[in-house]
């Protein structure tokens, strides 16, 4: 005869329910960037994408939205670009609307003009054009560009650091120019927006495990390898990738190292190879070619992730190439069930979900406190780690890792493919 269960017991048994728990919460500390946020702060000390130098022409002013910010984005009559608030300093039109003129921004409502720095150069239905007028100033922030980007910075004056260098985007070879504009519709001059926390797309750049699941075993190989040596399938391997991966800190952030055999090699015999990946803080990327994936001797990319807000990011990158397709196969090149990610139902997106789906159903900003992290987050740790760090010094008065000095060389990128052995300084 058995006794009846005692109520513990039941409880026992069913541990680990839903019932009762506490309500779930993001760190904020990491995410939001809005202007006074911690996060927010650390990233005003940096340079940032705002748009794409070849696409932002003279026509039209654009609106965009950086760091919780309303911009406009413009280039006047002599070229100049400019990026100032997007409410008039009159009495609060969207500039928007504005038209653009030789020396600035003309609003639509009053006609007050303004140069690229804020300057108020007329007020239109003034005498005079505005006896007054140099008492008004648009907000504005300082621009400059650099290989095909308009980069902003939205921070504390007396802290603005040069805009950095990068080696693998300096020199341009032969024939070689580059590309920045997204070949999306809407997208080409402020960048490809998404609707989910920057961070969420950031640490999965040092996430490596994710590809060998989600982008092979869920529901088929979406990743269009082709060059000497593509992805084999040992790239993937989910039994063994865990053993196969390494993560390192670097002078300006962390990277990991991820080795697979291939049976043929560049020189068609089997061989080790390193895929590497390196983020430099606080949201600058580089990543292989993704889908010519041949040992090369120079990396030739650099993606950045910029928030737009606390749920929207956008991404902008700049690639130094002489052939047109290296271009499309980066924005085209990761295919769900042979579809690129935007031509799928909804049905399709829950049978053959890609990063978009994974990243997105985390929220609008994941929820730190229901996570259960595993040794193959240990990129991810990394690099939260070295954020929070960043905004402990920021609030300590200090400067954050990599805002750059003046003189400073081009900065080095660790991020290709590479025969294991046959590079200096490999991990
Ligand atoms: S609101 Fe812009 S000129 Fe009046
Ligand atoms: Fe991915």
């Amino acid at each position: 005869m058995t006794s009846p269960a005692t109520p513990d017991a039941h409880a026992a048994a069913d541990s680990g329910t839903g019932y009762g728990r506490a309500p779930s919460s993001h760190d904020a500390r990491l995410t939001e960037v809005g202007p006074g946020t911690p996060m927010g702060e650390v990233l005003r000390r940096y340079w940032h994408p705002v748009a794409s130098a070849e696409a932002l022409t003279s026509d039209v002013p654009h609106r965009t939205r950086i760091l919780g910010e309303d911009l406009i984005v413009f280039r006047d009559g002599q070229g100049r670009a400019g990026v100032v608030f997007e409410r008039c300093a009159h009495r609060g039109s969207s500039l928007f609307y504005g038209r653009i003129e030789e020396d600035g921004i003309r609003c639509c409502y009053h006609g007050w003009k303004f140069d690229v720095q804020g300057h108020c150069l007329e007020q239109a239905c003034e005498v005079d054009g505005g006896r007054r007028r140099n008492l008004a100033r648009q907000p504005w922030y300082p621009v400059e560009e650099r290989y095909g980007l308009v980069f902003v910075y939205m921070g504390p004056p007396e802290h603005k650091p040069p805009l950095p260098r990068y080696e693998c985007l300096e020199s341009l070879g032969d024939g070689e120019r580059y590309y920045s504009s997204w070949p999306v519709p809407g997208s080409e001059v402020t960048g490809m927006e998404a609707d989910y926390n920057w961070l969420q797309l950031y640490e999965n750049a040092v996430d490596p495990v994710h590809a060998s699941w989600l982008h092979s075993q869920h529901s088929g190989f979406q990743f269009q390898g082709t060059g000497t040596t593509g992805f084999p399938e040992s790239y993937y391997d989910p039994r063994t990738v865990a053993e196969r991966v390494t993560y390192h800190r670097t002078p300006f952030g962390v990277k990991y190292v991820q080795s697979y055999e291939d049976k043929k090699g560049p020189d068609g015999r089997p061989v080790t190879l390193d895929w590497v990946v390196e983020l430099q803080v606080p949201n600058v990327l580089a990543l292989p070619d993704f889908v010519r994936v041949t040992p090369e001797a120079r990396h030739d990319m650099l993606i950045w992730v910029v928030p737009s807000d606390d749920t929207h990011h956008r991404m902008f990158y700049a690639i130094r190439a002489a052939d047109p397709g290296r271009m499309e196969s980066f924005a085209f090149g990761i295919k769900q069930n042979g579809k690129d990610n935007w031509q799928m139902t909804d049905d399709e997106r829950q049978k053959y979900p890609g990063d978009y789906e994974a990243q997105r159903s985390q929220g609008d900003i994941t929820q730190h406190s229901e996570e259960t992290l595993a040794p193959s987050d240990r990129g991810v740790v990394m690099l939260r780690r070295l954020l929070r760090t960043m905004a402990d010094d920021v609030a300590a008065g200090k400067a954050p890792l990599g805002t750059g000095t003046p003189g400073e060389p081009a900065r080095p990128v660790d991020s290709g493919v590479f025969v294991r052995g046959e590079r200096d300084g490999a991990a």
